[in-house]
Formats: structure tokens, sequence, C-alpha cells
């Protein structure tokens, strides 16, 4: 059998009973054998500041590295104010420095916006993806996850409960196995 695919998954709430935490771990349970999804924690990461890029801190050090030894990497955001939480700007930001030695550099993406609101977090999967481009992030275009109306979208177990969800998910899934394909083989 390959060896599995690495997905680092970086969450953009840093609350205790997230949805976007919960997405990111129905879709672990969901994901088949051949990838292997893992949450990148960024609530320990300093406040970026271009003064200390060059002596990064052990979290700033550990966060990298794990992004760096992943084959692909997933955001899971919510939408603040129409746009990405500060805290994931900053993980985005931390990642990206000194220039030159960007961690997000040529790394296949995934975009998943999940709030209660009916629209599903457009706005931060849109703004999001204006600095995976500048990143050089590919950031696969379809499917599109804005997931709405979340929450009721989990059960008691924290799966996701609708059937019609977990099969736009699980092809979502099967979708961005085939987009890193795509991009390891070139
Ligand atoms: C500061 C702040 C701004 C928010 N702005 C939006 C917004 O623009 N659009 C939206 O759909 N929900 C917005 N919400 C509601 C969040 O979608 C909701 O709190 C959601 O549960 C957050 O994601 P989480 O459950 O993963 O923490 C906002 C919440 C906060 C705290």
């Amino acid at each position: 059998m390959n060896t599995p695919k690495n997905i680092a998954i970086i969450v953009g709430s840093l609350r205790k009973d997230s949805l976007n935490r919960k997405m990111a771990n129905a879709l672990i349970a969901l994901a088949p054998s051949s990838l292997k999804l893992e949450i990148v924690e960024i609530g320990a990461l300093p406040l970026f500041n271009q003064d200390s890029e060059a002596e990064p801190t052990p979290p700033v050090s550990a966060f990298k590295q794990q992004v760096q030894a992943a084959d692909a990497v997933m955001f899971i955001t919510p939408e603040y104010n129409r746009s990405v939480p500060g805290v994931l700007k900053n993980a985005i930001d931390v990642g990206s420095r000194p220039y030159g030695h960007s961690v997000w550099d040529g790394k296949p993406g995934a975009v998943i916006s999940v709030s209660p609101g009916a629209i599903g977090g457009f706005g931060a999967n849109h703004h999001l993806r204006q600095s995976l481009v500048f990143l050089n992030v590919p950031a696969m275009a379809q499917p599109e996850a804005y997931i709405g109306n979340a929450s009721s979208l989990f059960d008691d177990k924290g799966a996701i409960a609708s059937d019609d969800a977990r099969d736009f998910m699980q092809k979502f899934l099967l979708a961005f196995e085939q987009w890193i394909d795509h991009h390891q083989a070139r």
C-alpha cells in the first residue's frame, strides 16, 4: 500500500466547542486510509512581530516544522466580520516568514469555511484565498465548501449528522486527494 498523504489541518478558531474544530475532527474520522489528516495547533503562536522573525520561539519552530512536513494543507475556518479570524491570519503570517523561507510555498491547499449563518463563511473563504495566491498555495477551486447552518450539523459524538453533508465532505476529500496527486506529479 502507498504511504498515506499527510495533510496539516489549520483550524481558524480557538474556541473549545468550535464548529470548525468539529468539522476537522469529523474529516479526520471520515478520511480514507490514503489520507492522514492532523490538526496543527495555532493557539500558542505569538503575535507575529517582524523584529523577531529571525529568532523563532519553540512554538513557532514546532508549527513551521509540522506544516513543512505535510504534503498539503487544509484550512477550516469561521468567518469573523466577513473576513479571516486574526488567529488564522497570524498563523499564516508566522509561517510565511522570514522572506524566502515560507512553509506554505507550493503546498497544495483546500479551504473549508463553517458557520452557523446561512452563507457559510463565504467572505472568510475568499479573503483567505487572496493570501494563498500570494503564498503560492495552489488552492483547490472545486468543490467549494461554504458550510452554513452548522449549529445542527454534528451529532452528540461529533460526527456529521446529515447524510448529504457527509457525502459532500467525502467527495471533497477525494477531490482534494486528486488535487494533491496532480500537484505532486508536476
Ligand atoms: C468576532 C466575531 C465575528 C463574527 N463574524 C461573523 C461573520 O462575519 N459571519 C458569520 O457567518 N459569522 C460570524 N460570527 C459568528 C461565528 O460564525 C460563530 O461564532 C462560529 O461558531 C465561530 O466558529 P467556531 O464555532 O468554529 O468557533 C462571528 C463571531 C465572532 C466572535
